[in-house]
């Protein structure tokens, strides 16, 4: 049968709409949005990340702290006792901070209100305080050298320094005890053009991070940044080959680069290319027309 045909009422007539939104305008704006969407995307994954990792050492420091004050406290000296409380309580305090600044990156939609000068020696001296238990247990010896101050968010960086010194702690070899050398150095132009996606208006720190450890065979210096990728010769190391990845995203938002050396073995290297500021302009230019959506 033939379905009865039947003028459309008024109230069901399409309205159309004169749009003054051009293609381009569209498929931009529809690009800032999913540059946005992935923004969010990269903070859940961090706030995953870091609730998995770095709040575990200091949250580990204050256990085993207890655990000694509980069973040895009869035999320790009054000193001791004190040693032992004051650390668990610094380790408290980092903790509470580790957690205010996750919950407030979490909270920022537009994170580059959070950038700030940002003294990386600092950020570098409490991720080796954060390491304090796992350095002892390894005997590891870490040597570092001056670092610059940048504009960042302190919270990044710290995840940046905890991901890459943990991989170095971790993939250590059994029987060498792990050396680790932290440096930095300005770049010279000349150096800066021949890495494509510097931005040749910022000028830029290279911070090195330098281990002992199995290292890696070079073919997979690239592979070793992609989510989920992890070595077959780190096969017995515990991790989920997300760390790498995170810090990759990080530093490319930061308009910088992160690359890898390694030599199967002698261990590995990891370079972090940084501008000293941020570009001024935001890539938040989103057409008034669209504001009120985001
Ligand atoms: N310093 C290093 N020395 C040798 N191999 C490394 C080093 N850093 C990373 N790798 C290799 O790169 C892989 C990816 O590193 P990544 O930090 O992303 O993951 P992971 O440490 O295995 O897990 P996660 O960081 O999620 O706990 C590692 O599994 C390891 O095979
Ligand atoms: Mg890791």
């Amino acid at each position: 049968s033939k379905p009865i045909k039947k003028t459309p009422s008024k109230a069901e007539q399409p309205v159309v709409v004169e749009s003054e939104v051009t293609k381009e305008e569209l498929q931009a704006t529809i690009e800032k949005l999913n540059f946005k969407l992935e923004q969010t995307n990269m903070q859940l994954d961090q706030f995953a990340h870091t609730t998995s990792h770095e709040l575990q050492e200091p949250l580990r420091k204050i256990m085993i702290f207890s655990k000694i004050l509980l069973q040895k406290e009869p035999k320790l000296k009054t000193q001791e006792v004190k040693k032992y409380l004051e650390k668990i309580e610094s380790s408290s305090v980092r903790l509470r901070k580790l957690i205010e600044d996750m919950l407030n990156f979490a909270r920022v939609t537009n994170y580059e209100k959070l950038l700030i000068k940002t003294d990386l020696n600092e950020i570098l001296k409490c991720t080796l305080f954060d390491f304090e238990l796992l350095i002892e247990e390894k005997k590891a010896k870490v040597i570092t050298h001056k670092l610059p101050e940048i504009e960042a968010v302190p919270f990044q960086m710290s995840q940046l320094f905890y991901d890459i010194i943990h991989n170095a702690l971790k993939f250590s070899k059994v029987d060498v005890a792990p050396v680790i050398e932290i440096a930095s150095r300005k770049l010279t132009k000349k150096e800066m053009n021949s890495h494509a996606n510097l931005d040749d208006k910022l000028s830029y720190y290279e911070i090195t991070i330098q281990d002992n450890g199995i290292g890696f065979n070079q073919k997979y210096a690239e592979q070793i940044f992609t989510m989920f990728q992890r070595l077959s010769n780190g096969g017995e190391y515990p991790g989920t080959g997300i760390g790498l990845a995170i810090c990759k995203k990080v530093v490319q938002n930061y308009h910088g680069e992160i690359f890898a050396e390694g030599l199967e073995d002698k261990g590995a290297v990891i370079h972090i290319l940084l501008p000293v500021e941020q570009p001024k302009k935001l890539p938040d230019d989103i057409p008034t027309i669209l504001k009120t959506w985001v």
